[in-house]
């Protein structure tokens, strides 16, 4: 039976799309969950360029998936690491005390004291060894990475550089491409080169002394642009005569949708584009990962809930490296 008063939580809370000062934090009631739903403790979720999207309702086509005219969830987040602290009377997969992540590119309203999510294959259980930081520092920049390596057939030994490997999807897919043999090299900033080198990319170039794009011709299979600010046209002779490139960004004429029609018929350097798709098959990936340790997600900065306009306005910048993490622990 639930109480007569209706319990509180704290919660980020917007009524509409704008900038980071129209968040709020407001005590409201605590959602309870329906019959096919859990309710979630969240201990920690992340700020990343998904929830920038969804605060901003940008590109504006974004909001047909986040809520028209307004945004459908209260809160932003889309990412959270929690505990299961109630289930719905149909739920089978998951029980009071589980200790769950989870991810939903359209939005959880995980920017809260607590969440309810329908059970279902977006939600999994964090590995023993994993706290609920990484498990939240593991989700939306591995998917994009995830989705990236899943449209082309990497294979050990595969030569891939990954553009933008301090961003949440190029330092997980450092990592992922590690894991799957290939041979990984990476484009960052000075003061990262070291870190770069760390997650397992054996040449680090740094973009603010060369350009990644002027090196010998011929030596990638794939070039993974994860920061999108390269063009297909500039990495062509880093490629294969069959190499593939793939970029996070439509081009800088807009041209990455166009050219992976094109480029399939009229030669065999290729482009793809990396429209993302299926967020339970990458959990499930990270799952694993995380339980073979072979993954440490990147994180930059913690801040707690109350902080939240202040870690939009950062992840806002482009300058984040890999993960900003709302630790609600404290
Ligand atoms: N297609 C999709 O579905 C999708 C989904 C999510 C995100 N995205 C896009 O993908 C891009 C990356 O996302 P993210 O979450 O990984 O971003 P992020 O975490 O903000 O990382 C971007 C990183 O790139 C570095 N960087 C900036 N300019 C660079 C350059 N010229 N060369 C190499 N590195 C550079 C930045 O650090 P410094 O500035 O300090 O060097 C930063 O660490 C964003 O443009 C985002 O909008 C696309």
């Amino acid at each position: 039976m639930y109480p007569m008063t209706q319990e509180k939580m704290r919660s980020v809370v917007r009524t509409k799309y704008g900038s980071p000062n129209i968040l709020s934090i407001q005590e409201i009631d605590r959602p309870r969950p329906k019959d096919n739903e859990l309710l979630i403790q969240v201990h920690a979720s992340t700020v990343n360029r998904t929830d920038c999207g969804a605060l901003w309702g940008a590109p504006f086509i974004f909001r047909f998936f986040v809520g028209f005219p307004r945004p459908r969830h209260l809160a932003t987040g889309s990412d959270f690491a929690g505990e299961v602290v109630e289930v719905g009377m149909n739920v089978t997969r998951f029980k009071k005390g589980d200790r769950v992540f989870g991810f939903n590119d359209h939005g959880l309203g995980s920017h809260a004291q607590y969440m309810t999510i329908v059970e279902s294959p977006n939600v999994a259980v964090i590995p023993a060894s994993v706290s609920y930081v990484q498990a939240a520092a593991s989700l939306e920049g591995a998917h994009y990475a995830y989705n990236f390596i899943s449209k082309v057939r990497v294979e050990k030994g595969s030569k891939v550089i990954v553009n933008g490997g301090t961003g949440g999807i190029g330092s997980a897919a450092i990592q992922m491409l590690n894991y799957l043999g290939a041979e990984v090299d990476a484009v960052c900033a000075t003061e990262y080169l070291e870190k770069v080198g760390k997650l397992g990319a054996v040449r680090v170039f740094d973009y603010t002394r060369e350009d990644f794009t002027k090196q010998n011709s011929g030596l990638y299979d794939f070039v993974f642009d994860a920061v999108g600010k390269s063009s297909f046209g500039a990495c062509k002779l880093l490629l294969k005569p069959d190499g593939v490139y793939i970029s996070s960004e439509l081009g800088p004429n807009f041209e990455n949708p166009f050219l992976a029609l094109l480029t399939p018929v009229m030669g065999r350097q290729r482009v793809v584009f990396p429209v993302p798709v299926d967020i339970p098959r990458t959990i499930q990936h990270m799952q694993m990962l995380l339980e073979r340790r072979q993954f440490n997600p990147l994180i930059d900065r913690e801040y707690p809930l109350d902080k939240i306009a202040e870690a939009f306005e950062y992840v806002a910048s482009g300058h984040k490296i890999g993960n900003v993490v709302i630790n609600n622990l404290g």
